[in-house]
């Protein structure tokens, strides 16, 4: 593990734990609440993905972002009432100029690690649900690659600082919208 991954594992291991038990209140085997467990992942993901400069630190940015592959999920599902939280929906956008590249690979971190375990909710899923955007094609190639490119932008601290408080923000409004959602 290079040392700007292991600052960035180490400093949000307890953001994942807590957006892990915030998504543990979904029931990936009924289809409601699934649907709404997709609902809360798109309302952070999409605004995210449209702001997010990504391609400043990884070239294949577009080639990574899942959007389609949830609204396709959505779509698939379009037969399940979607229940609503019933609050103004957070897209952890940043004004304009805020994203440094140290910002960007914090937000990175965050959406590209979210396949990891993505891949092992998908094996729950009952045989005929949509799984495009859990299961979603991830060489592991890909994850390494995107790691080795922020050695270079994080190894002084102010840069690592920005980093992880950009990874926070975005751990953070994802389970926000888990308890919405959750609550629906
Ligand atoms: C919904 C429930 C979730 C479960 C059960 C879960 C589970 C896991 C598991 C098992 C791994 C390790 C996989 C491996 O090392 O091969 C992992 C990694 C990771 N997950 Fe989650 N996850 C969940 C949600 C999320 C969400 C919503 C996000 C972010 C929005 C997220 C971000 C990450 C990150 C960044 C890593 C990489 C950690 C590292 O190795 O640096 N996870 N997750």
């Amino acid at each position: 593990m290079n040392p700007a991954h292991k600052a960035l594992r180490d400093g949000t291991a307890e953001a994942h734990d807590r957006v892990d038990a915030a998504f543990a209140a979904f029931d990936l085997g009924d289809r409601e609440s699934y649907a709404a467990f997709l609902r809360a992942h798109a309302e952070v993901l999409l605004p995210l993905e449209a702001a997010l400069p990504g391609a400043r630190v990884t070239p294949d940015w577009e080639d990574r972002k899942r959007g389609a592959l949830l609204r396709e999920d959505l779509a698939f599902l379009r037969d399940a009432p979607l229940r609503h939280p019933g609050e103004t929906p957070d897209d952890g956008e940043k004004a304009d100029g805020a994203w440094d590249e140290a910002a960007i690979a914090g937000a990175l971190y965050v959406i590209e690690g979210s396949r990891l375990g993505g891949r092992f909710l998908a094996r729950q899923l009952p045989h005929g649900f949509p799984r495009a955007y859990l299961d979603a094609d991830q060489p592991s190639e890909k994850w390494r690659n995107l790691l080795e490119r922020f050695e270079p932008i994080l190894y002084q601290p102010a840069q690592l600082q920005s980093a992880l408080a950009s990874a926070h923000s975005v751990f953070a409004a994802f389970e926000r919208s888990a308890k919405r959602w959750a609550k629906g």
